[in-house]
């Protein structure tokens, strides 16, 4: 059985003091809730007080991006070690967005994989084809390119570790989510490319959590399909009573 995660991905936006007070609306809102890994992941510089707030509740830390080396001349660079010792057991990588602005590859996805993994974060990739790749008719080729380029060397072992976030470029943040049909059949062959990598027992295991839109209205229907196991929410999760529906809805 595969945990679900649901993991609130607050991208530029909450300062430390925002930061403590949305975990303070939140914590009591879900905190019956078990069996669900329910992560936040604030900005860099929201990071210490988010992880002193969720302190003795079932709440849990993950970064929005790190770099591959462990230190060095990377002016405005963050390593893995830095997130480990700053409270993160995961971390967001490749999302969509570093990939349009910021120069992302699935080569530099990669090398990032690899060193979350060394350090033992539990890396959370994302992968997802845009409006223009959906309409040409190669929503699979996207996904294959970017699941193979970011598992490259990756052992086994290692994979079953790893959480792969489904995002179509064009749901985030458009309000138009993907369909809960829609989103199984890419999350199917998503487990379909890791079976052919490693082989289907690994590939039952890894958690595939959907993006894109994700509300309280349309959560649970999303998590009830049989290859989603949760959602990485962007809007939604910047105010506690939406996010904790959403939660609630796994
Ligand atoms: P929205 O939920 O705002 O569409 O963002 C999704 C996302 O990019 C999460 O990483």
């Amino acid at each position: 059985m595969r945990k679900p995660i649901v993991a609130g991905n607050w991208k530029m936006n909450i300062t430390s003091a925002e930061a403590v007070q949305l975990v303070e609306e939140l914590k009591p809102l879900v905190a019956d809730v078990d069996g669900v890994d329910i992560v936040l992941c604030p900005p860099f510089s929201s990071l210490e007080a988010t992880c002193k707030a969720i302190r003795d509740s079932n709440l849990l830390l993950g970064a929005q991006d790190m770099f591959w080396e462990e230190s060095g001349a990377y002016t405005g660079e963050v390593s893995a070690r830095m997130l480990l010792t700053s409270g993160c057991r995961y971390v967001i990588l490749g999302h969509s967005e570093r990939r349009a602005y910021f120069g992302e590859t699935n080569q530099t996805v990669n090398k990032k994989l690899n060193a979350a993994l060394g350090a033992g974060l539990v890396p959370i990739v994302c992968v997802g084809e845009r409006q223009q790749e959906r309409e040409a008719g190669i929503t699979q080729k996207i996904i294959q390119d970017h699941v193979t380029g970011a598992f490259e060397g990756i052992s086994a072992e290692q994979v079953s570790g790893v959480v792969i976030a489904y995002e179509p470029v064009w749901a985030i943040g458009t309000g138009l989510t993907a369909t809960p049909g829609q989103a199984q059949e890419v999350h199917a062959f998503i487990r379909q490319i890791l079976t052919g990598l490693y082989n289907s027992n690994w590939a039952q295991q890894v958690r595939i959590q959907y993006g894109g839109s994700i509300k309280p209205e349309n959560a649970a229907v999303l998590f009830g399909q049989p290859d989603i196991d949760g959602g990485l929410v962007g809007g939604a999760s910047l105010a506690a009573g939406s996010f904790a529906k959403i939660v609630k809805g796994v």
